[in-house]
């Protein structure tokens, strides 16, 4: 039996999950691959640490990228640095890579794929979005027939549960976000998971892969779900839709949106109903239509699942003719497309507002009068009575605008005399499916 030697950076969530699998499952994966994948050494930062399978460790890092034996380099530490140094090394000393860290390639990835496509070596992703979907395999392979128009996605589990815990059972924020972090679905930066970070990294990634696109982690459109508040949740909720932290990429023939925040979807779609730790990603092809794709977002076993395909997709190609490999980024290095990434403002959808008035006579005229003054019509409006004396909430949802009038119009609402606080803008988006 031909032997992959593989050596981890990290014993974390993921890496435990990479060592459990490849332990209770190495019978299906030589049956698959017609390989042993051996892990020859892990790199910790202490060896006085649990080791379950009495794996070898090592704190010295050059013995496994500097070490010949080494075939493969599995980087599961996260954060940029030394991640970034130690893969550069790993790839300068001829060893293919295998990393899960969605930052580390969503900022550098650029320059780590030139680097391993000068030195003609696998640099391998496919757990750094959406964990166990094999979303970034289908995206550059299956569906390489067509041209892809969109795609959304549930991309972060942490943010996912969070919604899910304070909407199905009113927990608070903080309750929830405690959960994910105890459950390994968090980044060691939490902020990253709540602020839509850790997501715009990995839209980043898939825009990318669907667009033929340069990796531009800088361009994205990033808002958090940590200042969504309990009463916009049962207003959606309230109006039949549910909100949903999404990844959002559009291919369109002006440019490029990538952007990621809380939206409003209709209860009714499928994308609606993906709860708990779950992910989704539907991307709609101009030959095949939506595309759905379900499953763990995050968590040990199903991250090491994405890690296991792409070692077995290593061995497959370890004696193939480099010009065979699938593009790093799915389209031919030299064919990335300049598309502009479209500024927020530009953008057109349909909104939700929540503008807290004094409740009295005109106030109401007064909204929707700088509203049409913008173009903007009107969808529905409820007001509620606010827990506030004499104060009203006014909920609104608007026909589809660009997204510079809503902002013009919010200003100009707030300036006025009965309003109250800051007003909610939260999108929506319908996908038909
Ligand atoms: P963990 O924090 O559980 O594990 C990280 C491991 O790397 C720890 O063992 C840590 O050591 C070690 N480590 C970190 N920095 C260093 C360093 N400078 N030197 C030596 N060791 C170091 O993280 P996860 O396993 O959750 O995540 C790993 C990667 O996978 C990240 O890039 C993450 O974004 C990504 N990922 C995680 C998913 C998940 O569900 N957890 C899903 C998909 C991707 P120590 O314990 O001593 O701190
Ligand atoms: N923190 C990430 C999440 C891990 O919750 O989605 C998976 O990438």
């Amino acid at each position: 039996m031909k032997r992959l030697n593989i050596g981890i950076l990290g014993f974390g969530t993921v890496a435990t999950g990479v060592a459990d699998l490849i332990r209770e499952n190495h019978a299906e994966i030589s049956r698959r691959t017609g390989y042993e994948f051996l892990i020859n050494n892990i790199f910790v930062r202490s060896l006085d640490r649990a080791n379950p399978y009495n794996l070898p460790l090592t704190t010295n890092i050059n013995e496994i990228i500097m070490n010949p034996e080494i075939d493969v380099v599995v980087e599961l530490m996260g954060g940029i640095e030394p991640s970034l140094t130690y893969i550069k090394t790993a790839l300068e000393q001829n060893k293919h890579v295998i990393t899960a860290n969605k930052a580390l390639i969503a900022t550098h990835g650029n320059e780590l794929f030139k680097l391993a496509a000068e030195k003609g070596l696998m640099l391998m992703f496919e757990a750094s979005v959406a964990g166990g979907i094999p979303v970034i395999k289908s995206l550059r392979e299956s569906l390489i027939g067509n041209k892809i128009e969109s795609l959304a996605g549930i991309i972060n589990g942490t943010g996912n549960y969070i919604l899910t815990e304070m909407k199905e059972k009113g927990r608070s924020f903080s309750d929830a976000l405690a959960d994910a972090q105890a459950l390994g679905y968090a980044e060691a930066d939490p902020t990253f998971d709540v602020e839509g970070i850790d997501a715009a990294h990995k839209l980043t990634i898939l825009a990318s892969i669907a667009f033929g696109i340069p990796l531009q982690f800088d361009k994205v459109f990033i808002e958090g779900i940590s200042k969504l508040e309990s009463d916009d949740i049962k207003y959606a909720d309230q109006l039949g839709y549910t909100i949903k932290h999404l990844g959002i990429a559009k291919n369109l023939s002006e440019g490029i949106e990538i952007r990621v925040h809380p939206t409003l979807i209709p209860k009714k779609e499928l994308i609606s109903n993906v709860n708990g730790v779950m992910n989704a990603v539907l991307v709609k092809g101009n030959a095949v239509g939506p595309v759905l794709s379900y499953g763990a977002g995050a968590g040990g076993h199903p991250t090491a699942s994405s890690v296991l395909s792409d070692l077995a997709d290593i061995s497959r190609m370890l004696d193939a003719d480099k010009e065979h490999y699938v593009p790093y980024l799915a389209f031919q290095n030299q064919a990335l497309s300049n598309a502009p990434i479209l500024p927020q403002a530009e953008i057109y959808t349909a909104y939700y507002l929540r503008i807290k008035a004094v409740d009295q006579p005109g106030v109401l005229s007064d909204i929707t009068h700088i509203l049409a003054h913008h173009d903007i019509s009107i969808e529905l409006m409820i007001q509620t009575k606010s827990v506030e004396d004499n104060l009203a909430n006014i909920i609104m949802t608007t026909h589809e605008t660009k997204e510079k009038a809503i902002l013009d119009s919010i200003r100009q609402i707030e300036a006025l005399t009965n309003i109250t606080g800051d007003t909610t803008l939260l999108r929506i988006e319908s996908f038909g499916s």
